[in-house]
């Protein structure tokens, strides 16, 4: 049997991680104001201890770090180049609070009844087998602690998606996940997300409905955004890598073309949908 969560510590450790290292400036300006809608949901009025799952970068890891200067933060991730990132922004801000580690949230041991909240930015909907996730979550919660965190619905309720997987599938045979399946639209559906929670003895389960307009590829003009675009799919890499420039070309025009209603001039403002989701043990 294939080890668990493979292909997910392949793509971040690898391909994945090291776009995501590349473009972080760009990713935390689109993210945050999402990001913030969870961490608001966080009462800070102890020296709380608070996990961050999948805190890639670290961005929410050191801006929750300064919320509780007499707490702690530890962010785990499967990321290793993403860690490393972390850990330098960390550094350089000379905090002291926080501390860093590579561990699958999933299926490595967590300390029991540990943390005063778990949070996460997107960091939560790449588990293999999300109930176990939780679980293991669930655990490492204190009693009455609380649980926070923000991540995607469905792509038609975010055209950064729908409308670029629309135009590349009309050139490339692009697989489609099944739903439910590890990646950023796993928790799509709000009935299963509800189960996941409720399965692994969460109390007190809110799941707001968030919509809200974001900026992608800051400071960026519409062709160069495209192209970046163009470059964080690692799927859509992979399969471009050996295309001939001609298709390339007409994929990019495509896109601009979709993404043209989008555009700002420096970056492209786009509707968004997420879930803000808390809870407490
Ligand atoms: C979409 S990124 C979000 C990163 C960060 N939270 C942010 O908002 O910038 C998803 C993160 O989840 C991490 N991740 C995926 N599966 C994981 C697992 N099983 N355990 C811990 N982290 C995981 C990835 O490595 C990646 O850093």
């Amino acid at each position: 049997m294939e080890e668990i969560n493979k292909k997910q510590r392949e793509f971040w450790s690898g391909a994945g991680g090291d776009v995501w290292v590349d473009k972080q400036r760009e990713m935390d300006i689109m993210l945050n104001p999402l990001g913030k809608n969870a961490i608001n949901k966080i009462d800070f009025s102890d020296k709380l201890t608070i996990l961050d799952i999948g805190c890639g970068c670290g961005d929410t890891s050191l801006d929750i770090a300064k919320k509780v200067p007499e707490g702690k933060v530890l962010g785990l991730d499967i990321s290793e180049p993403m860690l490393d990132r972390a850990r330098n922004s960390a550094n350089e801000l000379s905090l002291k609070n926080i501390d860093f580690e590579v561990k699958d949230v999933q299926t490595d041991s967590m300390p029991s009844e540990y943390f005063d909240v778990a949070f996460s930015r997107f960091g939560v909907m790449f588990f293999e087998d999300s109930y176990a996730a939780f679980k293991n979550i669930y655990t490492s919660i204190k009693q009455g602690g609380q649980l926070a965190f923000v991540c995607w619905q469905n792509p038609s309720l975010n055209p950064w998606q729908s409308l670029s997987i629309g135009v590349i599938k009309d050139f490339l045979d692009l697989p489609s996940p099944p739903p439910k399946s590890p990646g950023p639209f796993a928790f799509e559906d709000k009935s299963y997300l509800l189960d996941i929670l409720q399965t692994s003895n969460f109390r007190n389960i809110e799941i707001i409905d968030n919509q809200e307009d974001i900026t992608m590829f800051s400071g960026k003009t519409l062709k160069e955004a495209c192209e970046d675009y163009l470059t964080i799919n690692p799927v859509v890499t992979e399969m471009l890598k050996n295309s001939n420039e001609t298709l390339k070309e007409e994929i990019l025009n495509a896109l601009m073309d979709k993404f043209s209603a989008f555009d700002k001039g420096d970056g492209l403002l786009f509707p968004s949908a997420t879930w803000v989701v808390s809870a407490s043990k």
